[in-house]
């Protein structure tokens, strides 16, 4: 009887599962739609159509605040497509010449919370999924890198705002992508600082402001790492990617992958993770992974944060680029005490983490002429069952 009572629950869990709605397709222009199968609820947000100008995307982005009309930022029709339609607008971000993360420009960066708080809650752990679709300008110049959207989840407080570099990430996770040399592509990974990195400091800093703007953030982020005198081989192979003998002996330094001990980690052969306590966790980065020029890349994300509890190594974290596997971790710690640190409303919003700049940390990422990326497709989910794969 019990036996018969259960299978029927997982029968119907199942067939929950294999027949989960897809996604409204004309949620168009930022609406959030919420479907619910069985136990599993789907909020989805989309942003089919980008209004006209920049000032406009503050609603369908659901932006806390308005990009200024002197950003890099522009909206204009899709450079390589061949029918002009609405849905053909997309985003530019430039990249004007000589900039880097560093440097006085502005960087574009925003973030977006479009989905409602009560989309991301405990006690099960959820599914969170960002897609976005991106055009390196044809002919890009990779240089030596630079950093690509991803999920931001938790809040912390005061210097460690950000869970960028440096900051300790105890509360929060961020899973921003980032380019390499040659187009080559990575996961960089920030997350918390006391379970990867546990004999290493954090960086103090002497402001402390709670309610930041992400540009404030990425200032931070530099400062922090400015603070903590990081030496610069640290980060980059200078002859690009797996070529440069000596990046390849310290990526094999024990040191430089002690974080990765207890992940399960599938990546393209031939690529690279490594261990920086103050740049994040790289991984995947090259092998098979390599972005192109003049094309449209789909990038996907599905992340699932680790259970309640101390450090509870069920985590899940999977890339994909163009439909195709790129990366996956499994037995992954996003937050140090599973969705229980977001247990505070406040912390609970799911954050889309657009930022996108050329670097590190110095004069060596910087572009020798202007360059743009364009954008769009962005998508967000989140879902008490993995129906994406
Ligand atoms: C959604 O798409 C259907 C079919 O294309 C159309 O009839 C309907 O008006 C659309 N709804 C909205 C809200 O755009
Ligand atoms: C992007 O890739 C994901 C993962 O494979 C896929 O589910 C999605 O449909 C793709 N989106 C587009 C617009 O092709």
């Amino acid at each position: 009887m019990h036996f018969l009572l259960s299978a029927l629950l997982v029968s119907t869990l199942a067939a929950a599962v294999v027949s989960a709605p897809t996604p409204a397709t004309n949620t168009t222009d930022g609406d959030v739609s919420i479907s619910s199968l069985g136990s599993n609820i789907l909020y989805h947000w989309e942003v089919s159509h980008l209004p006209t100008s920049v000032s406009q995307l503050q609603g369908p982005l659901h932006l806390a605040g308005s990009i200024d009309a002197d950003s890099n930022f522009a909206i204009v029709s899709d450079p390589i497509s061949k029918q002009s339609s609405n849905s053909d607008r997309v985003l530019r971000t430039l990249y004007p010449a000589h900039s880097y993360s560093g440097s006085k420009d502005k960087h574009s960066s925003f973030i977006s919370t479009p989905l409602p708080k009560e989309a991301f809650s405990g006690p099960k752990s959820r599914f969170i999924r960002l897609e976005y679709l991106m055009l390196f300008q044809p002919g890009f110049e990779w240089i030596r890198g630079g950093k690509l959207p991803g999920i931001l989840l938790g809040t912390e407080q005061g210097c460690n705002a950000g869970c960028s570099g440096g900051g300790s990430a105890e509360r929060c996770f961020s899973t921003r992508m980032m380019w390499r040399p040659q187009g080559y592509g990575e996961l960089y990974l920030h997350a918390s600082k006391s379970v990867y990195f546990p004999r290493e400091k954090v960086a103090s800093c002497k402001r402390s402001l709670d309610r930041r703007s992400l540009e404030a953030l990425l200032k931070l982020e530099q400062q922090r790492i400015d603070a903590l005198h990081i030496p610069e081989y640290d980060d980059e192979p200078e002859q690009g990617l797996g070529l440069d003998e000596s990046f390849q002996k310290r990526a094999i330094n024990p040191e430089h992958e002690a974080c990765l001990k207890g992940l399960r980690i599938k990546t393209s052969p031939g690529s690279l993770n490594m261990c920086n306590p103050n740049y994040g966790i790289s991984i995947g980065r090259g092998g098979a992974f390599k972005f192109q020029s003049g094309k449209w890349h789909n990038v996907t994300q599905i992340v699932r944060v680790n259970s309640k509890g101390d450090a509870v190594r069920d985590g899940y974290l999977a890339v994909y680029l163009d439909s195709q596997p790129v990366i996956q971790v499994q037995d992954l710690i996003l937050l140090r005490r599973g969705y229980d640190e977001v247990q505070d409303p406040a912390s609970r919003q799911v954050k889309f983490m657009f930022s996108s700049f050329l670097g590190g940390h110095d004069k060596s990422y910087q572009t020798p002429k202007d360059q743009w990326i364009a954008w769009k497709g962005f998508k967000m989910s989140t879902s008490l069952e993995n129906i994406w794969e």
